[in-house]
């Protein structure tokens, strides 16, 4: 299997504080990666290197053989990788189906033509791309309710529905769980994660809960002080002495602090 993404001694600081570090990293096509790792460990830090969101003090990014070191985001988008945020991007006071539309169109080059969105050429293809969009996140029957009006869990499905309009090869999952519920969360991911595997796109994904990331990763990272400690299989990982006392450890302080809350 080929690599899809190649990361070598990425590097970031902001001024004195060392973000991310010595980090080399090869993705296999196909591949789901968790990364976990404390509350500023540097996991959005290396996401956002990835996407673009940030650009390198060092090191480089390959995404399918190609440097992307330090190009800007929509460049990087346009290559074929998407992301989502750790707090969902939808447009509040739209509905789901014009959401969908504008993260089409936008994927389609055309954001800087808002008021011109969709052509008529265009909406007859964007209509059944979304649609089946919606369906595959299971969502549809959210179709015309407006985003703000969304339960949380629907609220982040329609953000990584819209994350994956421009088809992108590689999606990078910046905690899709934080803010749901212990209970739902694992529907959530099961939904999540079977949509992306029918679309074939490999997905990085940051999860602070153990039981998600054993659950669905192939592959976990785990980031420690801006660096990869452990990246090994999930069991490998949880299982791994370094991780349970400088992660897991905390990861129950934190737990334990917020009263059983689970967006850590
Ligand atoms: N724009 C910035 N300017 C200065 N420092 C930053 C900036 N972004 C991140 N940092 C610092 O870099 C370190 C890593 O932050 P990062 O947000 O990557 O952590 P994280 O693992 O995503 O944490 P969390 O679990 O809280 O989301 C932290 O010490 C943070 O304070
Ligand atoms: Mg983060």
């Amino acid at each position: 299997m080929s690599d899809i993404l190649t990361v070598k001694d990425l590097e970031k600081t902001f001024g004195a504080v060392v973000a991310a570090r010595d980090i080399s990293v090869s993705v296999p096509a196909h591949q789901t990666v968790g990364i976990i790792g404390a509350n500023g460990a540097g996991k959005t830090t290396f996401v956002n290197m990835i996407t673009g969101h940030l650009a390198p003090s060092k090191g480089s990014i390959r995404f399918e053989g190609k440097d992307i070191t330090g190009l800007p985001s929509r460049q990087i988008t346009r290559l074929g990788i998407s992301r989502s945020f750790q707090v969902a991007q939808v447009f509040p006071t739209m509905t789901v189906i014009e959401n969908m539309r504008i993260a089409a169109a936008i994927a389609r080059g055309r954001d800087s033509m808002l008021d011109r969105l969709l052509t008529p050429l265009d909406a007859a293809e964007t209509a059944s791309e979304t649609d089946a969009a919606l369906e595959l996140f299971q969502i549809a029957r959210y179709r015309d309710a407006r985003a703000a009006t969304l339960p949380q869990g629907v609220r982040k499905l329609l953000d990584i529905a819209m994350a994956i309009a421009g088809a992108p090869r590689l999606l990078l999952l910046d905690e899709p769980t934080s803010g749901i519920s212990i209970e739902e969360k694992f529907d959530l991911m099961e939904v999540v994660m079977s949509a992306l595997k029918t679309r074939k796109i490999t997905v990085l994904f940051v999860e602070h809960d153990m039981d998600i990331v054993g659950r669905f990763a192939d592959r976990v990272l785990a980031f420690y002080d801006g660096t990869v400690i452990a990246d090994e299989k999930p069991e490998a990982v949880l299982a791994n002495p370094q991780v349970q006392t400088l992660i897991s450890g905390t990861q129950r302080a934190h737990l334990g602090a917020n009263s059983g809350a689970v967006d850590v």
